[in-house]
């Protein structure tokens, strides 16, 4: 999808970090944006701000965990704007790095809500609307490289599902000649608040505490602080990935060596390693 000017984007988790950014990367682009998030304060903060700055936004406060809100932001989306040229299936929560087996059914069923559930929502929703427009349009689903690499608890078992759900709609939407595209989204460490992803968890999931030996919140904040890529960066990366039609949009590549190493073990028929995260640069 080449050009941007004047065509709407939807994204989710817009309030804060990832999608923030990509809305800013839009809203730079000259596209009108529509921001939703659960946190509401947070969401009309962030409408005024880039209201402020100059862009055309639209703000939705909407659950991606339900199907029922997920339909009613694309039909305000398409009251107010008309038409979707694009979507990001943004909004995510991490549960921290509590082992599988100690990690309550409530902890599996918001993260399985949010981070699959979410981009299922969307993409049963908006999709068809894309599909019926037939005009360019374009999904990006935020996974993580966490779903490109071994280790991330349940976290990591979301973001793996969230990638082979896009390889399969992106091949689905190619044999059946579809126009519009889809990319995934796998960052490595941003800078954002995702390390406090409890303040959104509903009371119906209760937290059951954290688990000894495991990432404090205070310790999660600082090192999303210190070695994060700043938000912004991403927004643009994913601007340049939906013009050039990139499936994959890979924002840290000082992980491609693992991701080798990872795949090269598979072919090998050798047992899951965790390398240390590699030395990263800051944007
Ligand atoms: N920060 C990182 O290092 C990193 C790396 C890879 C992938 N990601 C992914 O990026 C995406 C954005 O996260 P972020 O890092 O910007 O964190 P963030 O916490 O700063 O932003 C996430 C946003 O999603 C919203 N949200 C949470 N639950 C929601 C729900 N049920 N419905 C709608 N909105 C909801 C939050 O209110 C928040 O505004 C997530 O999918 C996350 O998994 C983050």
């Amino acid at each position: 999808m080449r050009e941007l000017r004047g065509r709407t984007a939807v994204v989710t988790g817009a309030a804060s970090g990832i999608g923030r950014g990509m809305a800013e990367a839009f809203a730079g682009e000259g596209m009108r944006v529509v921001l939703s998030d659960v946190e509401e304060a947070a969401l009309h903060r962030t409408a005024a701000e880039l209201r402020d700055a100059g862009a055309e936004v639209h703000a939705v406060v909407t659950d991606v965990a339900d199907a029922a809100d997920v339909t009613a932001l694309a039909d305000s989306a398409l009251r107010t704007y008309g038409a979707v040229h694009v979507l990001c299936n943004n909004a995510g929560v991490y549960t921290g790095s509590k082992p599988s087996w100690e990690s309550t059914l409530d902890d599996w069923a918001w993260i399985l809500g949010v981070n699959l559930m979410g981009v299922v929502h969307g993409i049963r929703t908006f999709l068809p609307v894309m599909i019926e427009q037939n005009e360019e349009a374009h999904i990006v689903n935020t996974a993580s490289m966490a779903g490109l690499l071994p280790g991330g608890s349940l976290y990591g078992a979301t973001k793996t599902a969230v990638v082979s759900l896009s390889e399969t709609v992106h091949l689905e939407l190619v044999e059946s000649g579809s126009r519009p595209r889809i990319s995934v989204l796998c960052p490595g460490l941003v800078d954002t608040d995702i390390y406090h992803s409890q303040r959104n968890r509903p009371a119906r999931f209760p937290d059951a505490g954290p688990v000894p030996g495991t990432w404090s919140v205070d310790a999660a904040r600082q090192a999303f602080k210190e070695f994060g890529v700043r938000p912004r960066v991403i927004g643009d990366e994913v601007v340049r990935a939906i013009r050039e039609e990139r499936f994959y949009v890979l924002t840290h590549p000082e992980y491609r060596d693992h991701i080798k190493h990872r795949t090269q073990r598979i072919l090998d028929g050798e047992n899951p390693t965790v390398l240390s995260p590699p030395a990263p640069g800051r944007r």
